[in-house]
């Protein structure tokens, strides 16, 4: 499906989110190893949740949409074939972890993009708890106990770290993970709900064996991740008035709602709550005063990994030159976003400059509606479609369906605010 957008003269309303797509991932694979039925309430619709869905009824489990029924600790059955993980890096990884960790083999397998992306960044760790696992293809479990480790990432991977930390929970002794920088801690938080003994100290995790786990009744708070498109197309377009309703607000998150700020684009945090251990909140954009370049660099790309295409976006008409480095994790993202946004933005007229690492963009620039590519990416698809809200003209974005991997009814919610 090609999109068409067009410049936007306003943008006014309120926004529902899709539920987050970390934490409904991890509500699935969780509830299915709990005692009893977990319940949830705005489990993601997005196809990549829907590959966990699919993954966990192979391993046996019933799953709906609002409910799992808990298999317990060793409770999932060998599935007859291959895993299909779809599009989903986190389907892939965190059940990699999981899995390493049965009596029987799986073999996972994702679509031509996941098959490229790195799965050796799981599978070393695994090995080295005693687990049987290799790549490529990803193939897990199957031989006897494994034992907990103190592990060192070397890439800051909320995916990888929360793939340790499940194979922990079946491992004899506690495991232990370092990470370079502090990544979301849905998991964490989660299995603590859940009576797991996770400790936390800084960048360390540790996390014990565990018996049982109590099952999970959440409400899932809207994805962050999914709001930061609306958090830029209405700090840059004037006379915007933009109400988020229910976004997950958790600090490991949160990073990216700073930095707009230091850029210069007002958002407001309203009505702060908690909802399923997680931090909630309504989020208000008004329109922005005093714009300024921004500068990314390792630690802080790796706390808004996910928001860098959107933010590549606003650096076009951020007066002043930006520079997002310490960025190589999206070169292997659901596409090479390094080369896609550059490809993309180019066409449209930006003066960006795409480095191993990130981008160097200079702006502002007048943005010219073109036919640009989403490399089947749905951040790729969403981040030029709002590109293309800024650009004159119209703007077209190939294999426009991929917002369905995160984001159903994107481009409905970006007309109702038209
Ligand atoms: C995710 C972690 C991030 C992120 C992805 C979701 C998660 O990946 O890009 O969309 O749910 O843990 P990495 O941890 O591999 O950077």
């Amino acid at each position: 499906m090609i999109a068409t957008v067009r410049k936007a003269r306003r943008l006014e309303g309120e926004v529902r989110l899709p539920g987050d797509k970390s934490i409904s991932h991890r509500a699935l694979i969780l509830g299915a190893i709990a005692s009893g039925e977990s319940r949830f309430r705005g489990l993601s619709a997005g196809a990549d949740v829907r590959s966990t869905a699919g993954c966990m009824r192979a391993l046996g489990v019933e799953v709906t949409e609002s409910r799992v029924r808990g298999a317990g600790m060793h409770g999932l059955r060998a599935p007859a074939g291959a895993l299909d993980c779809g599009n989903s890096g986190t389907t892939m990884r965190l059940l990699a972890g999981l899995l390493a960790a049965q009596p029987f083999t799986t073999e996972l397998r994702g679509d031509d993009s996941l098959t490229a992306r790195p799965m050796d960044r799981v599978v070393t760790p695994l090995r080295e708890m005693g687990a049987a696992a290799s790549w490529p293809p990803l193939a897990v479990g199957g031989r006897g106990p494994l034992h907990g480790i103190d592990y060192v990432m070397p890439v800051a991977s909320a995916q990888v770290k929360s793939a340790v930390l499940l194979a922990g929970l079946f491992a004899d002794g506690r495991t232990t993970i370092v990470e370079p920088v502090a990544t979301r801690n849905h998991t964490e938080l989660m299995l603590e709900a859940m009576g797991a003994m996770v400790l936390v100290d800084g960048r360390r995790v540790q996390v014990s064996p565990a018996e049982r786990l109590a099952s999970l009744d959440i409400d899932i708070p809207g994805d962050l991740s999914a709001a930061s498109f609306w958090l830029v197309a209405s700090g840059l377009i004037s006379n915007a008035r933009v109400r988020i309703q229910n976004a997950g607000t958790n600090p490991s998150r949160m990073k990216f709602i700073e930095l707009l700020r230091d850029a210069g684009i007002g958002i407001e945090v309203e009505g702060a709550h908690k909802a399923g251990g997680e931090p909630v909140a309504d989020l208000l954009v008004g329109a922005a005063a005093g714009l300024r370049p921004v500068t990314i660099d390792g630690a802080m790309a790796a706390e808004m990994i996910d928001e860098l295409p959107v933010l590549a976006v606003a650096a076009t008409q951020l007066p002043g030159t930006s520079r997002i480095t310490g960025a190589a994790e999206l070169r292997v993202k659901e596409s090479d976003r390094v080369a896609a946004m550059a490809e993309g933005l180019a066409a449209m007229g930006a003066d960006i400059t795409a480095l191993d690492d990130g981008w160097v963009i200079t702006g502002p620039r007048h943005l010219e509606g073109a036919r640009v590519r989403s490399h089947r990416d749905h951040r790729i698809a969403m981040a030029l479609a709002i590109a293309g809200l800024l650009a004159d003209g119209t703007t077209e974005i190939d294999d426009a369906e991929s917002v369905d991997i995160s984001y159903p009814g994107f481009f409905d919610q970006l007309e109702s605010l038209c």
